[in-house]
């Protein structure tokens, strides 16, 4: 097809990115009475995405492409329809939409995959269906679908405490790049909670965040403020996946790594770089050794 013939096609056709999501710190301040935990994370949106388009339909449906399409289920309990349904039972909108998500980000891996995906959804369906919607309440519509998708819907950099849903922006992040690496171990979120074995109602405000600007000159600058702050999630997850202590080793040996840590609660690991160029090094160093492994690089934001 050329590109005119491309464009005609395509008339209709709305797409989302749905950019992993990051915890550059994520700390534990207490285990609630309904079994959630309350968090103070800093989280950042790499350039690294799933992608989703949609075009008008009569009916709801998915279709599941790329190299994590397999680990997917895409019939009604993807977080995609269900984001989908969610929007058209809190607006009364009939609408249809065919969507089509490209699935580039490893299932159930501690960056947000499914979170984003629903987020990007709600976004792209919003748009689609012509929804008067505001910020406040499209939040109302994602919170329920799970603790990280009101924050995949800023995509931005962030500070979220409560169980996520508590948000506040960030400055804009200094230049800086990161390395993800996955070995393609998956690791069920309720689990690495249980495993932290914090006792309902155990809770302590000195576990925040420590305080900061959150504007930080560099990368330097953030990866010094990082060193302070940790991901409590992480000796969790390496207990229960031991392939984690080999994949922040590798990342950790890194010329230009400036700190490596889990994220979420894995058991996808990162590395922060200064420079792009350095962690597309890294990058292509580590899927050379262990082409087993998923391994992508990218500035941190923007
Ligand atoms: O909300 P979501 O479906 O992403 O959460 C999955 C599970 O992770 C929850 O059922 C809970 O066991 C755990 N969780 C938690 N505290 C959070 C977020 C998730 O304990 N803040």
């Amino acid at each position: 097809m050329n590109a005119t013939m491309d464009a005609v096609a395509n008339i209709g056709l709305l797409t989302e990115t749905a950019r992993a999501k990051l915890n550059l710190a994520l700390h534990v301040v207490g285990r609630r009475h309904d079994g959630y935990h309350d968090l103070d994370t800093v989280v950042a949106f790499p350039t690294v995405s799933d992608t989703l388009s949609a075009e008008p339909s009569r009916t709801l449906s998915l279709e599941v492409e790329g190299p994590f399409a397999a680990a997917l289920d895409a019939g009604a309990d993807n977080l995609v329809i269900r984001a989908a349904e969610a929007l058209r039972a809190a607006t009364g909108c009939r609408e249809g939409a065919a969507i089509r998500l490209v699935k580039r980000l490893p299932v159930a891996s501690g960056i947000g995959g499914g979170s984003a995906d629903a987020a990007a959804a709600l976004r792209m369906l919003t748009r689609l269906w012509n929804l008067d919607l505001e910020d406040e309440a499209l939040s109302a519509i994602a919170g329920p679908l799970g603790a990280d998708v009101p924050m995949c819907l800023h995509s931005e950099p962030l500070r979220a405490r409560g169980t996520g849903h508590d948000i506040e922006r960030l400055p804009a992040l200094p230049d800086a790049a990161v390395v993800l690496v996955n070995s393609r171990a998956m690791l069920a979120t309720p689990a690495v909670f249980r495993t932290l074995g914090l006792a309902a109602g155990d809770r302590d405000e000195a576990r925040a965040v420590p305080d900061h600007s959150f504007a930080w000159r560099d990368a330097a600058d953030l990866a010094a403020w990082l060193m302070e702050t940790r991901n409590d999630l992480e000796p969790p997850a390496r207990r229960l996946e031991p392939s984690i202590d080999g994949v922040l080793a590798a990342l950790n040996a890194m010329p230009g790594a400036l700190l490596a840590r889990l994220s979420g609660s894995g058991a996808t690991c990162f590395a922060v770089f200064a420079d792009l160029g350095e962690a597309r090094h890294a990058a292509a160093k580590i899927a050379d050794a262990r082409p087993e492994w998923w391994v992508e690089s990218a500035p941190l934001s923007g």
